[in-house]
């Protein structure tokens, strides 16, 4: 498979190709996502719940989030990687934004940034962009923000609402982003936003009238730590966490009934040299 380039996620955007992209929050999630044809891999800041068991997104750190870009990066061969700004990393300026971009790329090794948010982040964006770091916008449900947002709800449900959602994305398209995530807004919304824009959307929650789609990897394969809150939106294609269980629970009987190890999971020894030790 060929390296995934922004040239290429522009041409499939020309073409109306759809844009599938999913989170991988270390080693083995990014092997596997990679290997199935993403084109697009984003280490989501939903690794603080997904994989440092945390309760929400504000809790991670940029150090924590560039030791899972780094492996995440280390599996990934074909897909386009995006790593995800957290929280108090980038919201003080362009200046603190710019630096934590950096080292997004060079320790994180991720090709591309994403921050949450629209018209208040366009400085931002530009002075990224400017270094030649692609960023990928993030608006609609800023989980980011979800005190100030009343918890996790859907946006852009009036006409008011949805307005902001469409001002917003065109702000980060001006601005200079590749692309935008577009979460929870009802999908009449998301598909005149999608029209409206020359840039691809990326939909979460958002209907199929996106350019492309996003999920995170645990939800729809159904591998969620415990309590995990899976959202309206996420279809769950797989039961990862049942076929885990099953096989450790089977592995819990084999041991205590010694059936596991067999023989064939031994190895062998000359008898004479068993012998000879045995006496
Ligand atoms: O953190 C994340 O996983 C995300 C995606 C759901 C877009 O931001
Ligand atoms: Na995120």
């Amino acid at each position: 498979r060929k390296k995934v380039t922004l040239p290429m996620l522009r041409e499939m955007h020309k073409k109306g190709v759809p844009i599938t992209m999913i989170t991988a929050h270390d080693f083995p999630s990014a092997h596997v996502a990679d290997a199935a044809g993403m084109d697009v891999i984003l280490v989501g800041d939903s690794l603080a719940m997904v994989a440092l068991g945390m309760e929400d997104t504000s809790e991670v750190l940029v150090e924590e989030m560039l030791l899972h870009c780094r492996s995440v990066a280390r599996a990934t061969k074909a897909a386009f990687t995006v790593g995800d700004m957290p929280m108090g990393s980038y919201e003080i300026g362009p200046a603190q934004a710019l630096e934590t971009a950096i080292r997004f790329v060079k320790e994180g090794r991720v090709q591309g940034i994403k921050l949450e948010g629209g018209k208040e982040v366009v400085p931002t964006i530009e002075k990224i962009t400017s270094v030649g770091i692609p960023v990928l916008g993030h608006v609609g449900l800023t989980p980011q923000r979800q005190n100030a947002l009343g918890g996790f709800r859907v946006q852009g449900n009036t006409s008011a609402r949805a307005m902001k959602v469409l001002e917003d994305a065109l702000a980060v398209q001006e601005a200079g982003c590749f692309a935008v995530v577009i979460e929870a807004v009802p999908p009449e919304v998301a598909a005149l936003i999608t029209q409206k824009l020359s840039i691809p959307t990326i939909g979460i929650g958002a209907g199929n009238g996106c350019s492309g789609q996003v999920l995170v990897q645990v939800d729809m394969t159904g591998n969620f730590p415990p309590g995990r809150r899976i959202p309206k939106f996420a279809k769950q294609y797989g039961n990862v966490w049942a076929e885990s269980f099953r096989a450790i629970e089977t592995y819990r009987d084999e041991v205590k009934s010694r059936q596991y190890p067999a023989p064939e999971h031994t190895y062998s020894m000359k008898e004479e040299e068993l012998n000879r030790f045995a006496e």
